[in-house]
């Protein structure tokens, strides 16, 4: 008999360092001055075009952000090198990955009230892993001490939504009593903090939900998963082409075209319709009228496009209350955003309230989960 499933809890790592708009656009814009300057000669010839300063007002009105986490600020700031600094650790040491989604983890599991061996998988579930293998979940099953499986899943933004989609599965099918869904997002480590229209985009975090059968999870503060629908429609307008076949020597490829590249108007008109569509009908299909929903989890990406997808979906305009926003602490914090947003903002949830979480990005691609709490 197919198994009722629920999240039974959710974890959060953030790092402990902060970088604001203001002092993001102060490093970008020495890295302008000096650029401009190196370049003085072949600017005034008209063979390179200058850079053009960013402005804190401008990211704040066009996203949202006003401050992002990251695991190292100081290489981030330094105009001589506009990426984060982050030694490289040895094999017999743990992943970065690892380290953010064990905290995450163990979070999640305190708040369901159950130790690691209720637990039967791990998917980590993120845009970006910082190895092909072995798998970041295989090594954080080991750094847990989860026993049965783990594998790394990749649906850029929406990673989350579909791992949580792949988890229910296997505990409503019986193949896994619990599984966690890892997202650990250090997306400082493919922003281009050198291109103006992308570098105030990301933040770091990480984030974990335990997915479980609700018989034998502590009932209180379950949501039962009353469905999980996905879509992907292919797009170039968010790419990174970082790859094995793809190295530093590769012809035609340059260092920016290995880090992340959008084309954020497009996104933005393409993405919105997508994603109201989806939850609409998924929430039409399950018998739910969007207006009696609660809340909405959205993915943190921009405050204008939730906006705009709350309304599309709700026919009105949403408060804060029907749909949080972290993002103008976290910025974009891929997979993680909507979670975070679920994490934080679900303490006043009524039992038989019902919530919508919905990530998308990337693809493009998009999930929603429906829940209800019991
Ligand atoms: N500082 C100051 N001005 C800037 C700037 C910066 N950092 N970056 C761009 N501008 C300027 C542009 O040059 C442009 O000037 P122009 O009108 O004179 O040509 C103007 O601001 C508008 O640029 P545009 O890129 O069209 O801004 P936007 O309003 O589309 O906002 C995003 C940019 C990225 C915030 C927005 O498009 C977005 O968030 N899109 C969705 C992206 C998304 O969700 N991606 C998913 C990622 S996973």
């Amino acid at each position: 008999m197919a198994q009722t499933v629920v999240i039974s809890g959710t974890g959060l790592y953030t790092p402990e360092q902060k970088i604001s708009n203001e002092e993001l656009v102060e490093s970008f814009n020495s890295y302008v001055a000096q650029y401009n300057a190196e370049h003085a000669d072949a600017i005034a010839a008209g063979s390179v075009q200058p850079l053009q300063p960013s402005s804190a007002e401008f990211i704040e009105k066009a996203s949202g952000i006003r401050s992002r986490y990251v695991l190292d600020r100081e290489g981030i700031l330094d105009p001589q090198r506009m990426r984060p600094r982050l030694p490289t650790r040895g094999n017999d040491e743990p992943s970065f990955m690892c380290d953010m989604g064990a905290a995450a983890s163990r979070e999640a599991l305190q708040q369901a009230c159950v130790g690691v061996e209720a637990v039967d998988g791990i998917i980590v579930a993120c845009s970006n892993m910082q190895r092909p293998y072995p798998a970041i979940a295989v090594e954080l099953q080991a750094a847990l001490g989860v026993e049965g499986w783990g594998y790394d899943m990749n649906v850029a933004c929406a990673s989350a939504a579909f791992g949580i989609q792949a988890a229910a599965d296997a505990v409503r099918n019986g193949s896994a009593r619990a599984v966690l869904v890892v997202s650990p997002e250090i997306c400082s480590g493919h922003l281009n903090f050198c291109d103006r229209d992308s570098h105030f985009i990301f933040g770091d975090a990480a984030t974990a939900v335990l997915v479980s059968a609700a018989e034998g999870a502590p009932a209180a503060g379950q949501f039962e998963v009353l469905g999980t629908r996905l879509r992907t429609v292919f797009s170039n307008n968010i790419r990174n082409n970082r790859g094995f076949l793809n190295r530093s020597e590769s012809p035609g490829r340059s260092e920016a075209d290995r880090l992340f590249v959008q084309n954020g108007r497009r996104v933005f008109k393409d993405v919105v319709p997508m994603v109201s569509e989806l939850i609409s009908t998924h929430l039409r299909d399950l018998g739910i009228d969007p207006h009696s929903v609660r809340r909405f989890y959205l993915h943190q990406a921009n405050l204008a496009m939730n906006e705009y997808i709350a309304r599309r979906v709700l026919g009105r305009d949403a408060t804060a209350d029907d749909a949080p926003v972290i993002l103008d602490e976290y910025a974009n914090t891929s997979s993680a955003g909507s979670v975070i947003a679920f994490h934080k903002h679900r303490d006043d949830i009524q039992a038989d309230d019902v919530v919508v979480l919905s990530g998308f990005g990337a693809g493009y691609s998009a999930g929603c989960v429906v829940m209800r709490k019991h």
